[in-house]
């Protein structure tokens, strides 16, 4: 099961005739000793009010500033300049998830009233300026591109939350982000029915005044205007139908408000190894000038093509590559409701060959349920790709081949892009024209970013030396987030402490960003990522902090303690089991064991929920009381539980493992033998503590 060294795969010359970036050059233009000016070819695809004077300014690590003296504006990148040229081409297509609902096409025209509109109400009627914040919980539909897009035009910087979390966790990113105003949607179709979301929305209000936030209002978008979708009263004074609301600003315009470079553009909350989740906090000008660059010469996006990112725009590749990337370079971008596999698995691809897609973008996750529910669809459908993008996890070779033959029908270059929320755009992923691709290896690091494996002790770990260690990225570069909202030390700590040469330093040299991943570099340059190497478990491409799970899980009154662990997953990736053991004198089986789910799917969302919730007696510790989560992840995935001589109770382990593999095997839920990657990784759950 060892992943061996693949071969590598050239791309297709018709791809390399028409790509954006084809001539080899361009590594001498993005060379180290080019850096950090390389970047202008970046920021040059925007539209600049200023021009910048400082392209990085490194007076205050690891605090950095990209083209310091610029000003520019977001909504007018990505709307107003292609009014010009190409006014009534589509910029968003909207695919409703019932079929008998009409695809919606919203030209670049059409889109700049709307964001016209809405930023309108949200200055006259909700009173916000520039720098203010604002909170979304929308699901997938162009309310959320409009709503995000009107914040920019203001300077409003927009915190949306991932429409599947629960109104609790959105309560959260309120009161942590300061947002008087939430906007929402009153209901949308996911798996065939209409799913009643406003009703998250009072959770949410009342989640965030227990933490002193005070929501004044909360802007509801109905997903059919003048038909509420939503059992929930609407609550006087404080919520409304932005329907309705929109009478009112018609036609009205508002100029986009010109803001420095270092402007924060919006939040996006990640999971990390305490329960307070992270907002990372992303800059106008860097941001934007990054997710054009690699979403121009990675997705080799051009004005004509017609691009699918199926993700999620609550998820930072929905950000960057559905709406801020595609839109600054003038493309259409189709944004579907709902799930693939609805109605039946034949639906992504139906919609591809409909709307002409050309450029398509998903997750392993999302191969690996179309393969194994419909391998032979996307024969059936006359859609041709000249170009696939994976991201969110690593992708087995196996499930690599399927969508690079048969999703791709062997057309398609593939490109394995490996980054994060708190990167902003990729890190690393092969130039889809000019390095072959290489099946499980995302490729090295894109254009100006230098990435090294560092080993524990801060020794290089070398290519081809057959070891893992924690990737970093040695410098700095313009979609790199520009704190943590609010935790300006966390942000300091959790990614530049560890291997920083000096803190007082002011050279960008001495401080490499810990990305928090294992990987391992090939002789050829390529990197392979192997997961998570703290606290966070990536289930289905969605980062689940086992903070956030296990005090989700003692918020039940019986529960003594908690361990989340992560499990092998054929379709997910990883799933979540959850260990507990119960306060003295209480006893209890499916009651309890449900009480931890419900909470969970309270607090985190239906994203989260366990697929095993496993009372034990006790929990294997460490003589000073640590839960060793390594060893019942162990137990989970039926590996070596490794040296357990430093417990103060050893004994308990033996127990726990029958218990939990007698019940896995009668249930047939036994995973397969773990690779030696996949052991690694689980050995080294929990070493953050
Ligand atoms: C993982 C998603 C392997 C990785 C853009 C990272 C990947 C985390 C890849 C970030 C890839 C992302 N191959 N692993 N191509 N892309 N990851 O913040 O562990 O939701 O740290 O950003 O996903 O997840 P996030």
């Amino acid at each position: 099961m060892h992943w061996k060294e693949e071969g590598y795969i050239a791309p297709p010359a018709r791809f390399i005739g028409q790509a954006n970036a084809a001539d080899p050059d361009i590594f001498q233009r993005f060379a180290e000793e080019r850096f950090p000016e390389c970047f202008k070819e970046y920021a040059d695809l925007l539209d600049w009010d200023a021009y910048w004077h400082t392209t990085l300014d490194t007076s205050d690590p690891p605090f950095w500033k990209w083209f310091v003296g610029g000003r520019l504006n977001a909504c007018h990148n990505c709307v107003d300049r292609h009014l010009a040229t190409q006014r009534n081409k589509a910029a968003l297509i909207w695919v409703p998830e019932p079929e008998s609902e009409a695809t919606l096409a919203i030209t670049y025209q059409e889109l700049h009233k709307r964001v016209n509109e809405f930023a309108a109400l949200l200055r006259d009627f909700c009173e916000l300026k520039a720098g203010d914040r604002v909170t979304f919980h929308l699901p997938m539909v162009p309310e959320l591109p409009v709503s995000m897009l009107a914040c920019a035009r203001l300077g409003v910087i927009h915190s949306e939350v991932f429409g599947g979390f629960s109104g609790t966790a959105c309560g959260d990113r309120i009161a942590d982000s300061g947002s008087r105003v939430l906007v929402t949607m009153d209901g949308y179709f996911r798996n065939g029915e209409l799913a009643d979301h406003k009703v998250k929305a009072d959770e949410a209000v009342d989640a965030a005044a227990k933490l002193g936030a005070d929501v004044d209002k909360v802007l509801v978008w109905r997903r059919r205007p003048g038909a509420y979708a939503s059992q929930s009263p609407m609550v006087d004074g404080r919520d409304f139908f932005v329907d309705d609301l929109l009478q009112t600003y018609r036609g009205k315009q508002v100029e986009p408000v010109s803001m420095p470079a270092d402007a924060p553009l919006f939040l996006m909350y990640t999971s990390g190894t305490t329960a307070r989740p992270k907002g990372c906090q992303h800059s106008t000008g860097g941001y934007l000038a990054y997710v054009t660059g690699t979403s121009k010469y990675y997705q080799d996006i051009h004005p004509d093509d017609t691009y699918w990112c199926m993700a999620d725009i609550g998820w930072i590749t929905g950000h960057s590559y559905i709406v801020y990337g595609p839109l600054a370079l003038g493309t259409t971008s189709v944004i579907y409701e709902g799930v693939p596999t609805y109605p039946d698995p034949g639906r992504p691809w139906r919609i591809a060959e409909r709307l002409g897609v050309n450029i398509f973008h998903t997750a392993p996750t999302a191969i690996r349920l179309l393969r194994k529910l419909g391998p032979d669809e996307p024969r059936k459908y006359g859609y041709r790709f000249k170009h696939m993008t994976t991201v969110g996890e690593p992708i087995e070779p196996d499930v690599w081949r399927w969508y690079h033959d048969v999703v791709g029908k062997g057309e398609a270059v593939v490109v394995d892009t490996w980054w994060q929320t708190e990167t902003g755009g990729f890190l690393g992923s092969t130039l889809p024209a000019l390095q072959p691709m290489k099946p499980g290896s995302c490729g090295p690091g894109v254009l100006g970013v230098y990435p090294v494996i560092y080993d524990e002790d801060r020794n290089v770990v070398e290519a081809g030396s057959g070891n893992a260690g924690n990737i970093c990225i040695r410098n700095p570069w313009p979609g790199i987030f520009q704190t943590i909202w609010g935790q300006p030390e966390r942000f300091v700590d959790l990614y530049y402490r560890k291997y920083c040469a000096d803190p007082d330093s002011k050279d960008w040299h001495d401080w490499p960003y810990l990305a928090g991943d294992g990987a391992m570099l090939a002789d050829d340059g390529y990197f392979r990522i192997l997961g998570r190497v703290d606290d966070v478990i990536n289930v289905a491409g969605h980062r689940l902090g086992t903070k956030e799970l296990e005090s989700a899980a003692i918020t039940v009154e019986e529960v003594a303690e908690a361990a989340a662990v992560p499990v092998l997953d054929e379709l997910r990736g990883r799933a979540v089991e959850m260990y507990i053991s119960l306060k003295p004198g209480i006893t209890g089986g499916d009651d309890i064991r449900g009480k931890v789910i419900a909470a969970i799917e309270t607090q985190i969302g239906k994203i989260a929920r366990p697929q095993n919730v496993w009372i034990v007696s006790d929990m294997p510790k460490t003589r000073s009381g640590k839960i060793m989560r390594r060893v019942i992840a162990s137990i989970s995935n039926f590996a070596d539980v490794g040296d357990t001589t430093t417990l103060s109770n050893p004994e308990i382990v033996d127990d726990i493992r029958h218990q939990v593999q007698s019940e896995k095997l009668a249930r047939g839920e036994a995973p397969r033998p773990l690779t030696p990657e996949e052991e690694a990784e689980i050995k080294a759950f929990g070493r953050t503590e």
